[in-house]
């Protein structure tokens, strides 16, 4: 069963078992990422790049690559997957504080691994570094025609909020709570 909140140690390398059967590996993402996140770039079909970055972005400017590799896993943050072995990036998701209490997520992922539970689980890394930090919301901006994102969402485990202005739709989940037993909400448990 996936695990509804990630328990371990988030300055661990983790072996995460996608949807089909294939291990992944997630780990804290390093300075040395940056060639690896404009090689991951590339790769992605223009619809994942517009969804990530609301532009037609062609590249990943180096410049921008290095800032997106280089965080202090408080204020801003990143996880990569990659396969055991493997070099090349498959997923990346990161969060930026947006305010006191809360931080701002964003993902992206190889458009051939879509909905095998990636997205999910580096939401899961992200919200227990957040709660560990001492944030108590994520937050998101996420482009209306995002099923797909707004499906992780939804079905996360996390209180949801969502609102829109037409185009853009700006979800906000509760990362605070706890169960009976004191354990971070949702625990394993809950489907
Ligand atoms: C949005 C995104 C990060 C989601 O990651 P993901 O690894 O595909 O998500 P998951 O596999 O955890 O899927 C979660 C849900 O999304 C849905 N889903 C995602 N991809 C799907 C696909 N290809 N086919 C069917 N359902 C899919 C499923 O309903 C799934 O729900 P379930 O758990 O009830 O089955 C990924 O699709 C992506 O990189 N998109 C492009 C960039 C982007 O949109 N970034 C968000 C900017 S905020």
């Amino acid at each position: 069963m996936t695990e509804r909140i990630h328990k371990g140690d988030t300055q661990m390398p983790e072996v995460f078992q996608l949807r089909n059967g294939r291990d992944i590996l997630i780990r804290r993402i390093r300075k040395d990422d940056a060639p690896r996140l404009s090689e991951h770039f590339s790769r992605l079909s223009p619809y994942t790049r517009r969804l990530r970055f609301f532009a037609p972005m062609r590249t990943l400017q180096v410049s921008f690559a290095e800032r997106l590799a280089d965080v202090d896993f408080v204020e801003r943050a990143a996880f990569v997957a990659a396969y055991p072995g493997e070099a090349t990036l498959r997923g990346v998701g990161r969060y930026a504080r947006e305010t006191d209490d809360a931080v701002e997520v964003a993902f992206v992922i190889d458009d051939d691994m879509h909905g095998l539970g990636l997205g999910t689980e580096l939401l899961y890394h992200l919200a227990a570094l957040a709660r560990e930090n001492g944030y108590t919301a994520l937050t998101a901006q996420v482009l209306e025609e995002n099923h797909e994102m707004l499906a992780v969402f939804r079905g996360c485990g996390f209180p949801y909020q969502a609102w829109g202005d037409g185009t853009v739709i700006h979800v906000r989940l509760d990362i605070a709570g706890e169960d009976a037993e004191g354990q971070p909400f949702p625990s394993d448990d809950v489907q």
